[in-house]
């Protein structure tokens, strides 16, 4: 069915701002690079790419009678922060797996950022010395089961709350409000740049595109930034996710390998660890637009983009849009890259 038929609750303030990056763009002396702030998507918590996503979610969770939201993250999980948010926000509880899936050693790693916000927010926060994994985690099944057997009504949402059969459809959105923004703007951006790891973020914006597409819009280039580190894992899951929420809002054809796009290159080895591309996007997007990036995924997709208009993959006369999801909370656990 149509996305429009699919309930929304909204927890955003509106379709996210575009604004172009003029000093960016010159200084890449190339494409011209715009950027959509899901940074600034939401009074919850400072908002984020996982907000959106919830929106499609919460009237399931409303239906469901639950009274506990059951997630799952790394200590610095910008998911787990904005679960803990939309539970504040709707009365409800917050218990979330937070697992060891950076070797990070900022000795305050579990305790600023994103996991005190949780804590503020009062979720039930239990660290876990699991590594990074985006897949179903036993931990994580033992917590709605734990949850279940104190007496609590679970309601689980997954990591990135990616597996969620409704977790693509909250970024295939974002697509039809890009091509709206698009037409305020006088603009259409050729292509798209996004970080990816859990998947459903660029899977969603793949089917919304492919869904614009075949209603006659033009065709355009999704460019998923791996963040993951583990590449395959990645891909198998935006192309599934994608798929299955392409057939959910009434794509009536398989998507084409060219609309499933991840590129390697950026992710360094390991997930949640910068290497030296992802500090330097950070310092020249700060440096020269005043905008923050996050060491976990926006620095790392936003080191791909440079380097794409770099090496002539991205034209010279390309529009961009720069999809920034968020992660700004995270910068106090990594304090010691910018000392
Ligand atoms: C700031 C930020 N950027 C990018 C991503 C990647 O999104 P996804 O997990 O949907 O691939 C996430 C979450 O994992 C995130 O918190």
């Amino acid at each position: 069915m149509p996305l429009s038929d699919f309930d929304r609750y909204p927890l955003t303030f509106g379709p996210s701002p575009v604004h172009p990056l003029r000093n960016l763009s010159r200084h890449l002396g190339g494409a011209q690079i715009w950027a959509k702030r899901e940074d600034c998507n939401s009074g919850l918590a400072f908002g984020g790419n996982k907000v959106r996503k919830l929106e499609y979610i919460v009237p399931d969770v409303l239906a469901s009678g639950a009274d506990t939201l059951v997630s799952i993250g790394g200590y610095q999980s910008n998911h787990t922060r904005q679960v803990a948010a939309v539970a504040a926000h709707l009365g409800l509880k917050a218990r979330l797996v937070q697992e060891h899936w950076v070797d990070w050693s900022d000795p305050v790693y579990d305790k600023v950022g994103n996991i005190e916000l949780s804590r503020i927010m009062g979720a039930d926060v239990r660290l876990d010395p699991g590594g990074f994994d985006i897949g179903i985690r036993s931990s994580w099944e033992e917590a709605l089961a734990d949850v279940e057997a104190h007496g609590g009504r679970p309601y689980p949402i997954p990591a990135g709350a990616s597996e969620h059969p409704l977790g693509g459809l909250g970024f295939a959105n974002w697509a039809y409000e890009v091509a709206a923004q698009e037409a305020e703007l006088g603009v259409f951006f050729d292509t798209i740049v996004v970080c990816t790891v859990t998947g459903s973020t660029h899977a969603g914006m793949i089917a919304g595109f492919a869904a614009l597409e075949d209603a006659g819009g033009r065709p355009r280039r999704v460019l998923g930034i791996d963040a993951s580190a583990t590449l395959a894992q990645t891909r198998d899951q935006v192309e599934r996710i994608a798929r299955d929420t392409a057939r959910k809002i009434g794509v009536d054809r398989d998507l084409r390998d060219d609309e499933i796009t991840v590129l390697e290159g950026w992710a360094g080895d390991a997930y949640g660890v910068p290497v030296d591309s992802t500090v330097d996007a950070i310092r020249t997007t700060g440096r020269l637009e005043g905008v923050i990036l996050d060491p976990v995924y926006e620095g790392k997709s936003m080191a791909g983009l440079i380097d794409l208009v770099h090496g002539g993959e991205i034209g010279r006369e390309s529009n961009v849009l720069y999809a920034h999801l968020g992660g700004q909370l995270a910068l106090n656990a990594y304090s010691g890259i910018f000392d």
